[in-house]
């Protein structure tokens, strides 16, 4: 028993003695140097901040959010003499919340090209509307071959005077996982050299000012799940090389020149959840059959293109949609009554501005998740057959009319006539319309929470 308990006191003695090793044990610092490095670029992106003063100790340990370290072996030494190094893996800069406070930006930050050969270890760098002075043009340096195969992340966001060459930007970045350059002056095209980067899942240059064509190499990028080119100048036809890209989850080309058909590849994409085509040259290819076996898809927009033909019958599948945007795009002939019988969970429909006729179908007002359906300026007519509540925009069809009595929703409908009480409710409605009981079930129900103003609001509440 003696024995026992001295032997178990030696025990913890020794561990106690080998703990107190291992904590006097000091941590690497960051070196001199790189310590240098990132006060110099600090003071580049605010000048005003004495940074210095503020975090005189070794910057990994007490530095400013958004500076982070990270701890590597050392080269040549094997894991069992564990000789480790700390280096600055991740920078980030402009203030975003509370919660992620990265250092702000003054009005007169800029870039050094410090940034690019001072931090080999570096993989994620962000800035956030860093660069928004419309009388200070920023440049992104010269980026040298010798930085960046290890950066990971590659984050620019609303910095709408920070301009460059996306050719010079997206170099050597080999091991990219996420390029997200969104709201920049990054201009030129897109270059073929883009399909080394093998391990890009997000490519987001929406909103700069990009034009040329999307490179047919882009079939090498086996791994994108994000691929957004929105709101830029690109043109020319969309390779069919994009439908093998088959692990795309978004598809956003919206707002550029892209024109001739929708290319038939993009079948192959079955994981995708969004697809914005809108406001594009699209042309004379009708609404895409393909669409019923992308069965994942939660938002869909053609709006803005020359598309024209019916509304097809594909949504027998398609029940997780939440938003639909099929306007302006010359669509003719009637609403199928299937939409409102599949779309159970949609709350935007928008199929204003094109020259559908006919009734409106009994059915959409089945539809109990919806928010908005904008059926507005087309050649819509006869009576609605359901109670209208304000998030059904139907002006502009001079042949439609509404009951507005007591038992409709009111406001909103003033260009829209009355239905005379005399008229023989629409022969395609009779059943419902005379049997009192069913009238309440065809009620267009709209959640007060979502008060989807368009269909981009949309996207962005899916986004987030
Ligand atoms: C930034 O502007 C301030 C005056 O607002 C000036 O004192 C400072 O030198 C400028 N810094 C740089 C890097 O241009
Ligand atoms: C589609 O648009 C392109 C470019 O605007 C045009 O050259 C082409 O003739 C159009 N095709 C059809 C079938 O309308
Ligand atoms: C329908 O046309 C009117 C008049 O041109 C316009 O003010 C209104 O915004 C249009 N509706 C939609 C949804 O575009």
């Amino acid at each position: 028993m003696a024995l026992l308990r001295s032997f178990s006191t030696f025990t913890l003695l020794l561990l106690l003695l080998l703990s107190t090793t291992v904590i006097s044990q000091p941590q690497p610092l960051l070196s001199p140097a790189e310590q240098d490095s990132v006060y110099r670029v600090l003071d580049s992106v605010n000048p005003h901040i004495p940074w210095r003063t503020l975090f005189p100790d070794d910057l990994c340990s007490y530095g400013p959010h958004g500076v982070v370290c990270d701890y590597f072996l050392q080269d040549g030494t094997d894991s069992s003499s564990a000789a480790q190094t700390v280096h600055v893996s991740e920078l980030s800069f402009g203030y975003v919340s509370d919660f992620n406070p990265n250092p702000t930006c003054s009005p007169n930050a800029t870039i050094i090209p410090l940034l690019f050969t001072a931090f080999p270890y570096l993989r994620k760098l962000f800035f956030y509307q860093c660069f928004n002075q419309a009388t200070t043009v920023v440049s992104v340096p010269q980026i040298p071959a010798s930085f960046g195969s290890g950066l990971e992340e590659l984050v620019f966001i609303d910095n709408p005077s920070l301009v460059g060459p996306l050719s010079g930007i997206l170099r050597y970045f080999t091991n990219l996982r996420r390029a997200v350059l969104t709201g920049n002056g990054v201009y030129g095209n897109i270059p073929d050299s883009v399909a080394e980067l093998v391990n890009l899942e997000e490519l987001t240059l929406s909103r700069n000012q990009l034009a040329g064509e999307i490179p047919i190499s882009f079939a090498k990028l086996k791994k994108l799940k994000v691929l957004d080119l929105g709101g830029n100048s690109f043109a020319g036809k969309v390779p069919e090389s994009v439908g093998s890209l088959s692990q795309l989850l978004k598809l956003d080309l919206s707002s550029n020149g892209f024109y001739g058909q929708i290319p038939e590849s993009f079948k192959k994409l079955q994981r995708l959840e969004l697809l914005d085509l809108s406001y594009n040259r699209f042309n004379n290819s009708g609404v895409p059959l393909f669409l019923s076996e992308m069965t994942q898809l939660r938002t869909v927009s053609l709006s803005g293109n020359m598309l024209g033909g019916q509304i097809p019958e594909i949504w027998n599948n398609l029940g997780g949609i939440l938003g639909i945007g099929l306007s302006e795009m010359g669509l003719v002939g009637k609403i199928p009554a299937s939409m409102g019988v599949y779309l159970r969970n949609v709350r935007y429909l928008g199929l204003d501005n094109n020259k559908l006729e006919g009734t409106v179908p009994q059915e959409l007002g089945l539809l109990e998740s919806v928010s908005e359906i904008n059926l507005e300026n087309n050649s819509l007519s006869g009576r609605v057959p359901f109670k209208i509540g304000h998030k059904m925009k139907l002006n502009g069809n001079p042949q439609l009319c509404v009951d507005l009595g007591s038992s409709f929703a009111s406001g909103g409908f003033d260009k829209l006539k009355e239905c005379n009480k005399q008229q023989k409710p629409n022969p395609a409605h009779l059943t419902v319309d005379s049997s009192s009981s069913s009238s309440s079930s065809v009620q267009v129900v709209v959640p007060s929470m979502l008060m989807a103003t368009g269909f981009l609001s949309m996207i962005m509440l899916m986004l987030n």
